[in-house]
């Protein structure tokens, strides 16, 4: 769509392409209203079993290392699981003490302290905050950092700088085993 965009501005602008460029808009802002009316429909017909199961998600975490970080969908939303270091967890429980907007210690965070589990949505405006990669830009308190307006997070995924006003959510989640955990 952006390249569409980008295309029909850069386009002598002799009115076809423009309206072609109207046209392929419409459409697509047409398709976004129906997805989004089937859907609460969708919801309030399901029976309660479907919608548990749709409401939880099971994830394998053998094969994640220590320092690694990675990614799931829960509900439409990214999941941040990491397997934090000795010393991510050590910073973590030594940060208890900083000054914290949102406070809350992070053994109140999690329930094993190797694993650090969240719902990877910056509480300001919503964006989903770089640092799962290797090589993203971590911030200065080696969580997560927000790109759209640069708040900060720390280990325990705690807001310490920036216009956001929390830190990151935990959703529910229990251990099935050593290696595998139920979200939501
Ligand atoms: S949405 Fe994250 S800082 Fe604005």
């Amino acid at each position: 769509m952006a390249d569409q965009a980008s295309h029909a501005h850069a386009a002598p602008v002799d009115g076809k392409s423009r309206r072609d460029f109207l046209l392929i808009a419409s459409s697509a802002v047409g398709a976004v209203g129906v997805v989004s009316a089937i859907v609460p429909f969708v919801d309030s017909m399901s029976p309660a079993a479907d919608t548990l199961a749709m409401a939880s998600t099971e994830v394998d975490i053998s094969s994640i290392q220590v320092g690694q970080s990675v990614t799931v969908a829960w509900r439409g939303k990214p999941i941040f699981i990491r397997r934090r270091t000795a010393a991510e967890i050590e910073q973590a429980a030594k940060d208890d003490g900083a000054e914290l907007r949102d406070k809350q210690t992070d053994a109140s965070r999690v329930q094993k302290a190797e694993w650090l589990i969240l719902i990877g949505v910056c509480t300001h405006l919503g964006c989903v905050p770089g640092g799962q990669k290797p090589g993203d830009d971590r911030g200065e308190f080696n969580g997560w950092k927000c790109a759209c307006h640069g708040s900060q997070y720390d280990t325990s995924g705690r807001i310490r700088k920036g216009p956001a006003p929390k830190n990151l959510e935990v959703p529910p989640y229990a251990f099935l085993t050593d290696t595998s955990i139920r979200i939501g």
